[in-house]
């Protein structure tokens, strides 16, 4: 499928996504979400695919819902469509890995968008942000959820509460785990890539396994989550890959997985 408002370039077993409105810093339209949406679907039934890279320019990883789309929107409209749900949580459901490169700015949707991914690789120049105050409503996909539970309630409710006048840099999000690792603005691509390559070499089911058990921590206790994992690390058993690896370790030579 031909897209507008994305570009898609598959590299090896990694299925890079571009956001492209760049004249509006990404500003994610209904239009470029359903195409993001489709995107992703597609990728994750996709047997060629391993692993997903999400970013947007040097300048705007995104700078949130459209604005000029929701001015017009009133309650019934938003409400009825159940504007947010149907095209934006396509990210959060993927099972295979999928990884946000952020540069620039990752404000409102775009903060909460890099977050519905599995980690986030920043740019030095990275700003996150939650600026929905500025604009009389608030966070609307999952900001006031994900975020505290990623960098606490002090930060969370800061960055919330004061909008604009709180965007956190790149060195602070490292620092409170809102990202797993800076690097150069230049090299972000690169190191992304490369990163999403070493997981793409890997067991899809086994990648999968390992994704949906993490993801459980945030929605279940401790005993439960512990519970879970021991389910799916004995459905592991089950593949063939864990043959290959196990195999592939004791002869000394690299696994050949077949994901399956
Ligand atoms: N929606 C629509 N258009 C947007 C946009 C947005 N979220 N963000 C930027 N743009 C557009 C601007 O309107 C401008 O378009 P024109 O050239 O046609 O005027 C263009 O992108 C460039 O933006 P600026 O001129 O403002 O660029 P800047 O460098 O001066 O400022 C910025 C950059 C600080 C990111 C600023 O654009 C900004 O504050 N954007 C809005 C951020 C925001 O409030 N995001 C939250 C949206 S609500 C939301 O996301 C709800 C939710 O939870 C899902």
């Amino acid at each position: 499928m031909k897209f507008k408002y994305i570009l898609t370039e598959q590299k090896d077993r990694v299925l890079l996504i571009t956001l492209n409105r760049p004249k509006a810093l990404n500003a994610l339209s209904p239009q470029l979400m359903a195409e993001l949406s489709q995107a992703v679907v597609d990728a994750d039934l996709d047997e060629k695919i391993s692993c997903l890279v999400l970013t947007g320019s040097k300048k705007a990883f995104a700078a949130g819902a459209d604005i000029r789309d929701m001015k017009g929107k009133s309650y019934m409209d938003v409400y009825k469509a159940d504007f947010i749900t149907s095209e934006w949580e396509a990210v959060s459901r993927c099972r295979k890995p999928v990884i946000a490169a952020v540069s620039g700015y990752a404000l409102g949707g775009g903060c909460e968008l890099a977050m519905m991914c599995d980690f986030i690789i920043a740019a030095e120049n990275a700003k996150f942000g939650q600026p929905e105050i500025n604009l009389g409503v608030i966070p609307g996909a999952g900001g006031t959820q994900r975020l505290p539970r990623f960098i606490g309630k002090s930060k969370a409710m800061e960055m919330v509460l004061l909008g604009q006048d709180r965007f956190m840099d790149a060195c602070e999000a490292e620092r409170c785990g809102l990202v797993s690792r800076v690097v150069a603005t230049d090299d972000l691509m690169a190191d992304v890539i490369e990163t999403a390559n070493k997981i793409s070499r890997l067991s899809t089911p086994s990648l999968m396994m390992a994704k949906e058990s993490v993801k459980r921590a945030f929605e279940v206790n401790l005993a439960e989550g512990v519970r879970f994992e021991r389910r799916l690390f004995h459905s592991s058993f089950a593949t063939e890959d864990k043959e290959e690896g196990m195999a592939a370790f004791i002869e000394k030579r690299s696994p050949n997985f077949k994901n399956k």
